[in-house]
């Protein structure tokens, strides 16, 4: 299976190791809000779920924990990452999912099964993501809803004190997406994506967190350096720009009143039929 668009485990940052855990510090930087929102939009036990481009199977693992009667269909076109998902729910003793390799565009998958679909940061690095969401609609049940969690950098990080810098940073990691087919900021296109990938009940929601409120460690995971050194390898950012943002960074986190907030943003559809 041929997989496009800006999101390749394998080249998207330095070391594949690390960027598994910065995914997972990722999930755990806005579970407790992502969670109330999933609630929010039909998450209960007993349900049959599915999750696509589910990565390393930490979304899965954490709804999985939390409601033991669901059935969940994980989708990942990674075949390391389906490995990688496949070994560490089975490490945690968790027997209602299974992980299968395929993509969003064409899962394979029957019409109309789903009462819930979870798409967390994957339409963003699709270069067409409108069928990804016609794929999502088929196989969701009459009634049931799609979920589609993505970022919009325009909109990114935000500190005090501020670093100016970060500006760079984030301008250099969307010309590289964009060069790959993705769309970074694609958060605020995301309900007009939904409506033309078939869904006429469309709701938009933006989910943030608060270091003040999680903790900051987790920003510092759920970004890594190993995105940042490999803009610098593939040449969208200067390595001296690298250092005077890590400098700021660090200095940032020495103020004696720092927090650092981020954004995710969520487009929800149901299928009304
Ligand atoms: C940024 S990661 C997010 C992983 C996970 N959803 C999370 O939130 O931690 C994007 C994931 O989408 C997968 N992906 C990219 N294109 C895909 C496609 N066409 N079909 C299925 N998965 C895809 C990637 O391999 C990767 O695992």
């Amino acid at each position: 299976m041929s997989q496009q668009g800006s999101y390749q485990i394998k080249t998207i940052a330095s070391n594949v190791e690390k960027e598994i855990d910065r995914l997972k510090g990722q999930v755990e930087l806005f579970w407790d809000k992502e969670l109330k929102h999933y609630i929010e939009f039909g998450l209960r036990d007993g349900i049959s779920i599915v999750e696509l481009g589910a990565g390393p199977g930490f979304v899965t693992e954490k709804i999985a924990e939390k409601f033991p009667n669901t059935k969940i269909t994980a989708v990942e076109i990674e075949p390391l990452l389906v490995e990688y998902a496949r070994k560490n729910l089975s490490l945690k003793g968790i027997t209602q999912c299974e992980v299968i390799e395929g993509s969003i565009m064409d899962t394979g998958l029957e019409d109309n099964k789903y009462d819930l679909a979870i798409t967390r940061l994957v339409l963003e690095h699709l270069p067409d993501p409108v069928n990804a969401v016609r794929e999502v609609y088929r196989i969701l049940k009459p009634g049931g809803r799609a979920i589609f969690v993505d970022n919009d950098f325009e909109m990114h990080i935000m500190t005090n004190p501020h670093i100016p810098e970060l500006r760079d940073l984030y301008d250099a990691y969307c010309q590289s997406r964009y060069q790959e087919g993705g769309n970074p900021k694609i958060g605020r296109e995301l309900p007009n994506i939904l409506k033309n990938g078939g869904f006429t009940k469309v709701d938009f929601e933006i989910i943030s967190a608060h270091s003040d409120i999680v903790g900051e460690e987790l920003f510092s995971r759920s970004e890594g350096i190993g995105i940042p050194t490999k803009l610098v390898q593939d040449g969208f950012l200067s390595s001296k720009m690298l250092g005077k943002i890590s400098i700021s960074w660090r200095n940032m986190l020495k103020a004696e009143k720092h927090s650092i907030v981020r954004q995710l943003y969520m487009g929800i559809g149901e299928k009304v039929l």
